[in-house]
């Protein structure tokens, strides 16, 4: 439907209690990346809430390829949103809420070369649960919000001294001795899918992956520096607390794998 005519109840749990989970798939080409594997998530995300798939992956297929076909999206984001949907202000989950579903397109250009990024560190103080990705994101917000007024483009959140990801997306360093190095799989950070193609695509290039938790000392010592999403694939990252990496230009490992990652998509 028309954007000006869609619209959600005040009473939408998503809005009063952030009680909803979204997932951003990318199109390439009018092709959709990764698609089960974002399914598969949202699943999980929900599952973790005690919310059910409102549609089945066929339906939520059907409309992810009829919005990007009517918007004439060829490179960009489908956004899917699930809310628990409208009840009475409760703290307490509603029995039979019906949820709410949304979904709509972000066109933008994901492919080609990438300007490196300069990130600053913010502290952590996002919920224990960024496995799952709910709609809180203020926090996410603030600190890439934080980085902009110091002229700098993102935000690496720290927790306990240790990198947990960007302000919406996994993080990583390469080390002088060439290993990737990024932050391993737990409550602590989104599982994303980007970063589980691009982990796979690197171990098949022969380099070496270690995922363990690192400081931002480790980063500014690393002779790279990069991010994943699937909203915008492997960024290079240039400077990290004001310490530039590789002479201040993106890294040969980051461009590679970037290239690598879209190749293999097509
Ligand atoms: N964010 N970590 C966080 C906190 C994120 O919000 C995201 C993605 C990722 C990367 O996950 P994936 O590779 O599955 O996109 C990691 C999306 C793109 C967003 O909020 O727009």
């Amino acid at each position: 439907m028309p954007e000006e005519e869609a619209t959600v109840s005040i009473f939408d749990r998503g809005f009063l209690f952030a009680d909803a989970v979204y997932e951003v798939t990318s199109v390439v080409d009018g092709k959709l990346l990764d698609f089960d594997a974002h399914m598969a998530r949202l699943v999980r995300s929900l599952g973790e809430l005690e919310m059910d798939m409102p549609l089945d992956r066929d339906a939520i297929l059907e409309v992810h390829r009829e919005l990007i076909d009517k918007n004439s999206v060829d490179q960009g984001v489908v956004y899917i949103q699930v809310t628990r949907g409208v009840a009475d202000r409760d703290f307490l989950y509603p029995k039979d809420a019906a949820q709410t579903v949304v979904m709509f397109t972000q066109s933008r250009k994901l492919t080609g070369e990438k300007k490196g990024l300069r990130v600053v560190s913010s502290p952590d103080i996002r919920w224990g649960r960024r496995d799952i990705k709910t709609v809180q994101l203020l926090a996410a917000s603030m600190g890439k919000m934080a980085a902009y007024k110091q002229g700098k483009d993102d935000t690496w959140l720290v927790k306990d001294g240790f990198v947990t990801e960007g302000s919406s997306n996994n993080t990583y360093i390469v080390t002088k001795d060439g290993k990737i190095v990024t932050r391993h799989l737990s409550n602590s950070i989104l599982s994303g899918i980007t970063r589980a193609a691009v982990l796979k695509l690197a171990a098949e290039q022969g380099l070496e992956i270690e995922e363990r938790p690192f400081t931002m000392d480790e980063a500014k010592e690393a002779s790279e520096a990069f991010m994943t999403a699937a909203s915008s694939f492997v960024t290079p990252v240039i400077e990290v607390d004001g310490t530039e990496l590789n002479g201040g230009v993106p890294g040969p490992v980051s461009k590679r794998l970037n290239e690598i990652y879209i190749e293999e998509s097509k």
